[in-house]
């Protein structure tokens, strides 16, 4: 999978590409990700991104010239696949583990930071790109968002993870029945006098399996009981 990332900040990418599971996947290149500074698209010896909003107002408005000239130059220099447009933006469709499965299935993602108070609308209207939103709150831009896209569908290309597929059992997956992942122990057995559940030191993995499930769902009700509602597991 490719993801271009167009921001004004491409050095905040460089920490979290270069560690753990998404350093991994770039060395085995199933991961390949592009940074592309809007600054190299602005015009002026400033190298400006940004102006004051027309009709007035607080803030600053993202500029629409650098960023529509990014992408188009983008999809130019690699025209296949063009890739899903992603806009990072609080309005858009929140994220989630389904919508991650989804860009996951993408040979190549375009994620957009827009930054300061706003962007212009026309960015919208000429690219037609998807407004993401990774939750009802917001952020000084499109950065760590980006970040969290990338994560999530980086840890679901296929071998990433490794053999075990550890997010085949995980929250929220379908295998898990949309459920939240049941508690995990390691050794010690016994730690500060809290002993491991007997059951999971039993070797009867029936009982195991039976004993996951019911804690995924109790915890599923207690801490996220919106998660159940319209499903067979409604009134378990
Ligand atoms: N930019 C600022 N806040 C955001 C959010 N919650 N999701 C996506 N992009 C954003």
């Amino acid at each position: 999978m490719r993801v271009d990332v167009v921001t004004i900040f491409p050095p905040m990418f460089e920490g979290v590409i270069s560690q753990s599971i998404l350093r991994i996947a770039r060395e085995k290149g199933t991961l390949d990700v592009v940074l592309t500074d809007l600054r190299e698209y602005t015009l002026d010896r400033h190298r400006t991104v940004d102006d004051r909003p027309f009709g007035g107002g607080p803030g600053m408005v993202m500029k629409a010239e650098p960023v529509v000239k990014a992408v188009r130059d983008l999809r130019a220099q690699a025209p296949e696949p063009p890739g899903r447009l992603l806009l990072m933006c609080p309005q858009g469709r929140v994220f989630d583990q389904a919508y991650a499965q989804e860009l996951a299935r993408e040979p190549r993602l375009i994620l957009l930071c827009a930054r300061y108070e706003g962007y212009d609308e026309r960015i919208v209207e000429l690219l037609k790109p998807e407004r993401v939103s990774i939750g009802d709150y917001v952020l000084t831009g499109g950065e760590l968002p980006a970040m969290v896209v990338l994560d999530a569908v980086t840890r679901l290309q296929p071998g990433v993870l490794g053999d075990d597929a550890s997010a085949v059992s995980e929250s929220f997956s379908p295998a898990n029945e949309g459920l939240l992942e049941y508690p995990q122990y390691t050794r010690p057995a016994e730690f500060e006098g809290l002993k491991v559940p007997e059951i999971l030191l039993s070797g009867d993995h029936a009982k195991i399996e039976a004993w996951r499930r019911e804690q995924a769902l109790e915890r599923t009700r207690a801490q996220r009981p919106d998660l159940l509602e319209g499903t067979e597991n409604q009134d378990a």
